[in-house]
């Protein structure tokens, strides 16, 4: 009897071995450990036995049985694993893409023109000793008029069209608007340092306008402030003309009228020869030949008292120079509202900068 056990053990090794499918490792548990199977059949049979066969026969006959199911159950989990295993390889993903795609196809990103020039400006100025400062799109009344020398009632506000919050609960006076200029830095960089100082201030500015090649809704300008003892206006000459022929990496032409803008005095409008046209006129410089880079001036008493600073003590320099036409100039782009485009071809242009 118990060579017989032994027998059908080899036996269903041998059976249970080729198997790959669970269900054919499943009827092949059925055959053998089920209630009709030669296992069952074994212990029947021990009715006419002795005790002590019944008690070796029988015990051993248990042991078959808990092994062969310990067999069955590592044989089902092996099905299970190569199941899973096939699945994940015919799924797989090369996340790499480095079968499919070749180095040279790759499409990647680039800076936009006007980061470029903002860079080279920061990197300039940055060089010249000044500190580049950052400034919020969202402000308020104070910060980009009030403090700035133009009161509520003053013309000057109509020359800059804002874009105004309404918040019908707020209080009046705390009024919020989207900056029509970077000025709005000057204030914040003078209440937060003591002179001597020098600062730029670079980021988008919002004016609800009519757009045209020369015109945006948003634009970009870079703010600057020198404040110091027995600034002159020549000091402001000479750095606004270090800056451009860095930018431009050769003499341009400029020319210095002067202008009003109420938080500096006097002001001034520096204008350099239009390098689309040469001079000749064009849509970008609206046909005079010159194109308003750069207004500038001496700080007003009042700014600077606004920021907290004794005017009989220490004066300084301000200036505006507006990034966009900037990037006009350097490119030989005719329309502003390219910049904003989002037009790839237009904006790939520039991979290699
Ligand atoms: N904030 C002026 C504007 O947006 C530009 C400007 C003019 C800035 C003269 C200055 C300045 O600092 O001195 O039109």
């Amino acid at each position: 009897m118990i060579e017989k056990l032994d027998e059908l053990f080899v036996i269903f090794k041998e059976k249970l071995a080729p198997l790959s499918e669970q269900s054919d490792v499943l009827n092949l548990k059925a055959e053998y450990l089920g209630k009709k199977g030669p296992i069952s059949d074994v212990l029947k049979s021990l009715k006419d036995a002795t005790n002590e066969e019944r008690k070796t026969i029988g015990s051993k006959a248990n042991i078959l049985k808990t092994e062969m199911q310990g067999l069955v159950n590592t044989k089902l989990q092996g099905i299970e694993l190569a199941t899973i295993n096939k699945k994940l390889d015919e799924n797989k993903i090369d996340i790499s893409m480095r079968n499919s795609i070749s180095v040279n196809d790759t499409n990647h990103g680039s800076f936009h023109p006007v980061n470029i020039i903002q860079r080279e400006v920061e990197d300039i100025f940055i060089s010249m000793g000044f500190e580049v400062l950052d400034g919020t799109h969202i402000e308020d009344e104070f910060h980009n008029f009030e403090a700035l020398n133009i009161p509520g009632d003053h013309p000057a506000r109509d020359m800059q069209d804002t874009f105004w919050f309404h918040d019908p609960h707020g209080p009046e006076e705390k009024k919020k608007l989207l900056r029509t200029h970077t000025s709005t830095i000057q204030v914040h960089g003078m209440t937060e340092r003591k002179p001597p100082f020098k600062f730029i201030g670079p980021g988008k500015v919002f004016r609800c306008e009519r757009t045209d090649a020369s015109h945006e809704m948003v634009f970009h300008q870079l703010e600057g402030m020198l404040v110091g003892e027995n600034i002159s206006v020549s000091n402001l000459i000479y750095f606004m003309k270090t800056l451009l022929s860095e930018i431009f990496k050769k003499e341009v032409e400029v020319r210095l009228r002067p202008g009003f803008f109420p938080f500096v005095e006097p002001g001034f409008e520096l204008d350099i020869k239009c390098l689309i046209c040469g001079g000749k006129g064009c849509s970008v410089c609206k046909q005079v030949g010159w194109v308003e880079l750069l207004p500038c001036g001496i700080v007003h008493p009042n700014v600077l008292k606004a920021g907290g600073i004794d005017p009989e003590q220490y004066n300084g320099f301000a200036f505006g120079l507006g990034l966009d036409r900037l990037v006009m100039m350097r490119y030989g782009i005719d329309d502003i509202r390219h910049l904003h485009g989002a037009d790839l071809r237009f904006n790939s242009q520039f991979k290699d900068y």
